[in-house]
């Protein structure tokens, strides 16, 4: 019994130390601790020693049941720890590897030619006013001298929203709304988005930006509207731009212009993209209509006032040479990056 005793010892201490995994700790505790297991077994048949025997066997086989515990116990104990130590290793992030990079755009150009706009007209004393994209029919044509019926309400194919409301189709009513809520003087320009029932090619898009100005004082003369924009022109443009007025028409307007600046490409000399008059149109302008002021309560006799408006597309699209106004909504950051 002794013996066999001590190779069960053996043997558990040379199966103790191959084994690798929690499963086979508990294959080697069923095969001799279990009920069936061979120190039970042993336990089962002291019954059968002699008297003399029996308690120091006994007191060995309980002393070995002891030991298989304990020497399972740190096993399981090291295999755990072996376990989470590969698991720890697998999951860990190996930060010497290079990472993703995350592409990174720049300012968009249209936000360029805004804040630069907003630059020019800050530095000369214009105030910077904003109004809503949802707008009341009165303001983006009613109040602009453009009565329902009105041929000019044609080329301006809106989005309505219900009969009086309508996303708005040009900055200018933010002239009205200005000039609602103060007296003159009025030095202000406002951008901002518009939207037109227009299919989106090259030089149309449903949604684009406007600039708006306007201003109003006693005395206000054609000379200074041509004076303030040529500023603007030379500071967007260069000095070397030229501006010129040609006779135009806008019902909130009169006189009406319509605003060129000479071909950046050929300098006025004619070229394809200036269709070969060496002119490239920017903007509306005018001197605001006296039907205008009577709707806002300014008095016709006293105040004058000059106002213009531009698409913002249209400007960068000639500021930095893009052909495709679709260019600016595409989010193509090879082509954002070039700004
Ligand atoms: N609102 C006009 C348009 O969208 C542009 C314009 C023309 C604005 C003349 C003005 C102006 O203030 O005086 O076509």
């Amino acid at each position: 019994m002794e013996k066999k005793i001590k190779k069960i010892k053996e043997e558990i201490i040379f199966k103790s130390n191959s084994v690798s995994n929690l499963k086979d700790i508990e294959k080697i505790k069923v095969e001799y601790l279990g009920r069936k297991g061979l120190v039970t077994l042993l336990l089962r048949r002291l019954g059968e020693l002699s008297t003399q025997e029996r308690p120091k066997i006994g007191q060995l086989l309980n002393q070995t049941k002891r030991e298989i515990e304990e020497l399972l116990k740190i096993k399981t104990i090291e295999i755990e720890k072996l376990e989470k130590n590969k698991k720890l290793k697998e999951e860990s992030i190996d930060v010497t590897l290079p990472g993703k990079k995350s592409d990174r755009g720049t300012i968009h150009p249209i936000n360029l030619v805004l804040k630069k706009t907003e630059e020019i007209f800050l530095s000369i004393g214009f105030k910077i006013e904003e109004g809503p994209e949802v707008e009341l029919d009165y303001y983006n044509f009613e109040a602009l001298n453009i009565p329902k019926d009105h041929p000019a309400r044609d080329d301006q194919d809106s989005f309505y929203l219900n009969r009086e409301i309508l996303l708005r189709t040009h900055t200018s009513p933010v002239e009205i709304r200005v000039m609602e809520k103060q007296q003159p003087p009025v030095r202000i320009i406002a951008t901002g988005k518009c939207y037109r029932r227009d299919a989106a090619d090259s030089t149309h898009s449903p949604m684009f930006h406007q600039i708006e100005g306007l201003a109003v004082d006693k005395d206000i003369t054609f000379g200074d509207l041509k004076g303030v924009l040529t500023v603007f022109v030379h500071r967007m443009f260069g000095e070397d731009r030229k501006v010129r007025f040609r006779p135009g028409y806008f019902p909130f307007t009169e006189p009406s212009a319509e605003v060129d600046v000479s071909c950046l490409l050929c300098h006025g000399k004619g070229c394809r993209s200036c269709g070969y008059s060496g002119w490239l149109e920017i903007m509306g302008a005018g001197m605001t209509d006296p039907a205008v002021f009577n709707m806002v309560g300014y008095d016709p006799e006293k105040y004058s006032g000059f106002a213009f408006g531009m698409g913002v597309e249209r400007i960068a699209m000639l500021k930095y040479g893009i052909n495709d106004i679709r260019l600016f909504f595409e989010n193509d950051l090879r082509f954002l990056k070039q700004f």
